[in-house]
């Protein structure tokens, strides 16, 4: 049975604003799943209707066999959700907050003891266990929020935006936590703005613009898709032309800026050798050599006619605070 399932799910405000449109998706058990666009894409209001939290206007959705408006509640039992805009009362330790959650989900006190040191240390807060979350930073907050989300052992996981606005290494902190979770048997569910993170992390993407799936799949296929690996080269003064017709034989020759050429090298990147030795051959000297391979980028500017704004800025950089 896949952890998610949707059919034509849709939700629209009022005013005619369509957030989601017609969407379908699948999501085996056990997989990493990002869903990958900008900001207004309609990823939080995709996971906030998956999550049982906002009704659909269109369409269904299961989520770990359940469906999310008929059985609401068996869903919110199988599923962890840390939201993009974490409501952590600050002046309430990590400790408590996460004791708290246990007792929300009707787990004993003593199992919500052990389970609450268990994920604290997991994610990394042990020292700041006892301090009030108001003194964490952000990257502190998120992975509370994360442990905060896991106390009752969900099997689907869903994290709208878990990494934006951290630094690189919280970020990687939350990745490494991610695929830790996925290894032991969860299902993952995120939303990005970060086609690095969707990259690294997923094993299958889907791009969401505007309300609708642009593409999907894995990121190695959604790359391939888009095109050949591009060799760029600068060849000697002089040389351009005999270049020009030694690279014909491995695609079709470009000019580039600055007196460069390239070529989308139709048997992939293991024809570099080739062409080196080709030019080496020919008597060409080479100024510079570069190989481009498509990246997500590439893919989300060919499926959406836009690059994916957002990426790389509004990154603040983060103080984690000095008394642990
Ligand atoms: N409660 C709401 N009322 C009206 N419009 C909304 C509401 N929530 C979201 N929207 C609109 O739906 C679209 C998708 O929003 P959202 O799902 O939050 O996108 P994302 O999470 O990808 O940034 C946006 O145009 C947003 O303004
Ligand atoms: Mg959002």
């Amino acid at each position: 049975m896949p952890a998610i399932v949707t059919r034509s799910l849709a939700r629209e405000f009022g005013g005619g604003v369509v957030a989601v449109s017609g969407l379908d998706l699948e999501v085996a058990d056990g997989e990493i799943y990002a869903f990958l666009g900008p900001n207004g894409a309609g990823k939080t209001t995709t996971v906030r209707m998956l999550t049982t939290l906002l009704r659909p206007t269109g369409g269904e959705a299961r989520v770990a066999g359940f469906h999310v408006v008929r059985e609401a509640a068996a869903v919110r039992r199988s599923i962890g959700v840390a939201l993009q805009e974490a409501a952590l009362d600050p002046l309430m330790t990590g400790v408590e907050l996460i004791e708290l959650q246990a007792a929300l989900h009707g787990i004993r006190r003593s199992e919500g003891r052990r389970r609450g040191a268990e994920l604290i240390e997991r994610v990394g807060l042990t020292r700041a266990a006892d301090r009030r979350v108001g003194t964490y930073s952000g990257g502190m907050r998120r992975r509370l929020d994360l442990a905060m989300a896991l106390v009752h052992e969900p099997r689907v996981l869903f994290l709208d935006e878990p990494t934006t606005g951290l630094d690189p290494q919280s970020r990687q902190a939350i990745w490494e936590e991610v695929r830790k979770l996925n290894e032991d048997g969860t299902t993952v569910f995120l939303t990005t703005q970060y086609l690095e993170e969707a990259d690294q992390l997923a094993d299958r993407v889907g791009i969401i613009d505007g309300g609708a799936m642009a593409a999907e799949g894995t990121p190695e296929a959604l790359k391939a898709e888009v095109g050949r690996p591009r060799l760029v080269l600068r060849p000697a003064d002089g040389a351009a032309d005999r270049a020009h017709e030694v690279l014909r034989r491995f695609g079709e020759p470009r000019p580039e800026r600055g007196g460069s050429v390239s070529v989308a090298l139709e048997r992939g990147a293991e024809d570099v050798a080739a062409v080196v030795r080709s030019l080496d051959d020919a008597g060409i000297a080479v100024e510079s050599l570069d190989l481009h391979r498509p990246t997500l980028d590439d893919v989300f500017l060919a499926k959406t006619g836009h690059l994916l704004e957002g990426d790389g800025d509004e990154r603040e950089p983060e103080r984690e605070p000095a008394a642990r």
